[in-house]
């Protein structure tokens, strides 16, 4: 099994200088939907790109064949120009770019039927408003499909639309291809033709909108957000994950969410985030791409490709940046910034804190308003704090710099040089107190 998917229109209504194909659904460009869903039926995957073609191959994995068409002349003259993808004795699947949301499932039950034999099975749905698409009309033991500008008055009234999705046997596809004239309203050459040009016509339904809804607007790719949006909420619901409100709460199609977590509002966790059991997560909270454990509670707060373990707590107002490493039972409080650090199991960050480029070990108490400065104007340096170190509140850690096991550093201090193991960091000027001088000072006034 072969899978071609058509994707070279630039998607003028779209208004936008980026194709279409690559707007993104639940977080992943479109085509990257359909280029997924064919990978896990085809051995192979083409796809056929036409405007902006170099931007959209950046975005497709290395395994996709891609053919270029220049001119954008109809969808069956899409499928020539990746004639060299079609093989004789394989069956070849017909997919588009800006339909997204089509499913394995469906594909399964087309090929299944396909292999019953056929030159092509298609897929179709009945519509209230079938506007727009093409018209089904079985012929006897053969099927028609009439495009809706070339559709005869009195067939205006039929809601079996063609999907567009087809498998086709390759050497028939080969065979007829070039027999399709572009004799027709749009002076297109049609793939439909290549339907109504074939002996033996399959015919599969489906009767999920979502799965074969193309995106032409905005309009409509904000309305399958939407759509999905809610499908995901409700299998979590259903696998055990409270949702607190629905309609506040944006959840990535690729999340997963272990039991018995509760998700409060203004929430949103996107990417390839994993939750795991029992966490505790917002109110207004943003996760995208972490990978979080168990009992973990996050409150109010930014996290962005970080790993967070078991029992760690985060927020309120914190944030994580790429690269953060929370070990087990650790603790981020609030208005604290990590970015690239490893903080050790059992840590402590509670308050007011800059933690960059630092690896900090097990039971450390960082105090509140401890800064790493990390950045010298050129390059960035690292800062090492090891097992059960006490940074004082206040202090300035200049990196390179590494703070020993078990040491102190008093409150205030800017720390320029290695502090040993077990040993005392003191860097700042020495406190003089002079007695009655504020009152001598006031009566001069
Ligand atoms: C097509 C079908 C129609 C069906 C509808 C379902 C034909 C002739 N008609 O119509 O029966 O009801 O889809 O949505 O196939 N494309 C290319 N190169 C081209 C032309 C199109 O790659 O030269 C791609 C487009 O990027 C798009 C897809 O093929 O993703 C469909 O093309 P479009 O012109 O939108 O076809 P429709 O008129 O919608
Ligand atoms: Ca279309």
């Amino acid at each position: 099994m072969r899978a071609l998917v058509l994707a070279a229109g630039k998607g003028t209504r779209m208004k936008s200088k980026i194709p279409k194909v690559l707007h993104p659904l639940s977080g992943k460009p479109m085509i990257e939907w359909v280029v997924e869903t064919a990978g896990k039926i085809a051995q192979k995957v083409g796809v056929v790109l036409g405007f902006e073609a170099e931007m959209v191959r950046k975005n497709l994995p290395e395994w996709v064949d891609v053919f270029v068409q220049e001119e954008q002349l109809g969808t069956a003259h899409a499928v020539m120009c990746a004639k060299d993808f079609i093989e004789p004795g394989d069956d070849v699947l017909i997919l588009y770019g800006d339909v997204p949301l089509i499913s394995e499932n469906t594909l399964r039950r087309m090929i299944e039927e396909h292999r019953k034999g056929a030159d092509v099975t298609i897929l179709v749905a009945d519509l209230e408003d079938p506007s727009g698409y093409g018209r089904v009309i079985q012929d006897g033991s053969k099927y028609r499909i009439i495009e809706d500008a070339d559709l005869p008055e009195e067939l205006k009234g039929v809601t079996t639309i063609n999907t567009g999705f087809y498998v086709f046997s390759g050497d028939f596809l080969l065979k007829v291809l070039p027999e399709i004239k572009n004799e027709n309203a749009k002076g297109e050459y049609y793939l439909t033709d290549a339907v109504n040009l074939a002996e033996k016509v399959k015919v599969v339904k489906t009767d999920d909108l979502l799965e074969i809804t193309g995106v032409n607007t905005r309009k409509t790719l904000v309305w399958l957000e939407e759509q999905l949006r809610m499908r995901k909420i409700e299998e979590l619901l259903e696998n055990g994950v409270t949702i607190i409100d629905p309609a506040t709460t944006y959840i990535h199609y690729s999340v997963e969410i272990g039991m018995d977590t509760v998700i409060h509002p203004m929430t949103f966790i996107e990417g390839r985030t994993r939750v795991g059991e029992n966490c505790e997560i917002g109110p207004m909270t943003r996760i995208v791409d972490c990978e979080i454990g168990n009992n973990v509670k996050i409150t109010r707060s930014e996290c962005f490709m970080s790993v967070i373990e078991d029992d760690v707590s985060v927020g309120p107002f914190a944030r994580l940046r790429e690269g953060t490493i929370l070990k087990k039972s650790s603790k981020i409080g609030n208005f604290v910034e990590i970015k690239k650090s490893t903080i050790g199991e059992g840590t402590k960050a509670q308050h007011l804190s800059y933690i960059g480029d630092a690896f900090v070990g097990k039971n450390v108490n960082i105090g509140a308003g401890t800064i790493t400065c990390n950045y010298d104007g050129k390059k960035k340096n690292p800062t090492f704090i090891e097992d059960g170190a006490f940074i004082g509140s206040n202090s300035s850690l200049v990196a390179p710099v590494r703070i020993g096991k078990g040491a102190l550093i008093g409150a205030g201090s800017v720390i320029t040089e290695d502090v040993p193991p077990y040993s005392l960091g003191l860097g700042r000027a020495r406190q003089v107190v002079k007695e009655g001088w504020a009152l001598k000072k006031r009566k001069e006034e």
